[in-house]
């Protein structure tokens, strides 16, 4: 369990120059031939300290698979795998590497009877680091909870202190298993600033998994998105939407609930609550727009609040991953 996950006060395990994690060929099946899950079918992976990396993919596509195994708590059946240059199957070296580790799973069981200051108190003292408690509570917004039982904290604070955990030992690498899933928008921008911290003043290596694009798009350095076990592509946010949804989309209000004629270009009728809007994509945006001011002085439409957005990281994602939802 993350609490009680002691180190060995040993030498450090010596870091490679400029990766944290380097995997090649991961792979990792459940279950027997009869009944067989492959959940990670030869996943190559390299970090480089200091870099903020996310996992994304859909439910069951292997991620917590893959950060466990990185974490050197789950074994994998192939390929290689060295964190903080050290093998993960190597239990004693893991073990002093974990010195420098700090680990959010996506189900932490913490200790219920301990206050929240204790609690980090006692995981302070086992990693032997000077993190400061109090401002680390302060950071993620736990004042008013310090002194209470771990067990009396709601889903949301609960998953604050599984955060600050993985923090308080002052680690060179953070695994964050949805670190924010249960958070309140405020909540969640603290840990993003806490974590930002982390990477530009102490340069620490973060490898998180998320379902949140806004999340992954404002914090991560380099995506990854895996799916049935595989890594199906790589990049920066910016790279990722650049090389699958490169158009634009133009949008306005819509007059009533019928599409205006726009020639060659699709568009589609789009309902948020009461607002309806007409949305187009497009590659060509002067040429799209040319038409839009064409139609509106011929009296075929207006374009009150006309935007032109890029696509998201979001469409992205679908357009990999497909619109099914999993199983
Ligand atoms: N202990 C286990 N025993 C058997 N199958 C497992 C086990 N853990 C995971 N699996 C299976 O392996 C696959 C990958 O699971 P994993 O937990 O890595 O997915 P994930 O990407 O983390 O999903 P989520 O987004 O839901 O957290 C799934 O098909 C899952 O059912
Ligand atoms: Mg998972």
């Amino acid at each position: 369990m993350t609490a009680l996950n002691t180190p060995e006060r040993a030498a450090p395990a010596r870091p490679a120059a400029d990766h944290a994690i380097v995997a090649r060929g991961l792979r990792k099946h459940y279950g027997t031939d009869h009944k067989r899950i492959d959940a990670l079918l030869g996943v190559d992976l390299h970090v480089r300290r200091g870099e903020v990396v996310g996992v994304l993919g859909p439910n069951g596509a292997g991620k917590t698979t893959l950060i466990e195994i990185l974490e050197g708590i789950r074994p994998h059946d192939g390929g290689s795998a060295r964190v903080l240059s050290v093998p993960v199957q190597d239990a004693a070296g893991m073990k002093r590497a974990r010195r420098h580790i700090g680990i959010a799973s996506q189900q932490s069981a913490l200790p219920p009877l301990l206050t929240v200051r204790e609690l980090l108190t006692l995981q302070r003292t086992l990693f032997g680091s000077a993190v400061d408690v109090g401002a680390l509570i302060d950071e993620l917004g736990l004042a008013d909870k310090a002194r209470e039982r771990v067990g009396n904290l709601s889903g949301g604070q609960q998953q604050r202190v599984a955060v600050a955990l993985a923090l308080v030992g002052d680690p060179q690498l953070l695994f964050l298993d949805e670190p924010t899933s249960q958070l309140d928008p405020q909540a969640r921008r603290a840990v993003w600033a806490v974590l930002e911290r982390q990477r530009d003043t102490r340069n620490a290596t973060v490898l998180l998994t998320t379902h949140q694009m806004e999340e992954a798009q404002r914090l991560c350095d380099r995506i990854l998105v895996i799916d049935h076990g595989r890594v199906i592509a790589e990049g920066s946010p910016g790279e990722l939407v650049e090389a699958h949804c490169p158009g634009r989309v133009i949008s306005f209000k819509a007059d009533g609930e019928t599409l205006p004629d726009l020639g060659g270009f699709t568009a589609v009728l789009h309902t948020a609550g009461a607002e309806r809007s007409v949305r187009v994509e497009v590659d060509d945006v002067p040429a799209a727009l040319g038409l839009l001011v064409d139609r509106q002085r011929a009296g075929q439409l207006t374009l009150d609040g006309l935007r032109i957005e890029r696509r998201t990281l979001e469409d992205v994602f679908l357009k990999l991953t497909g619109r099914q939802i999993r199983g």
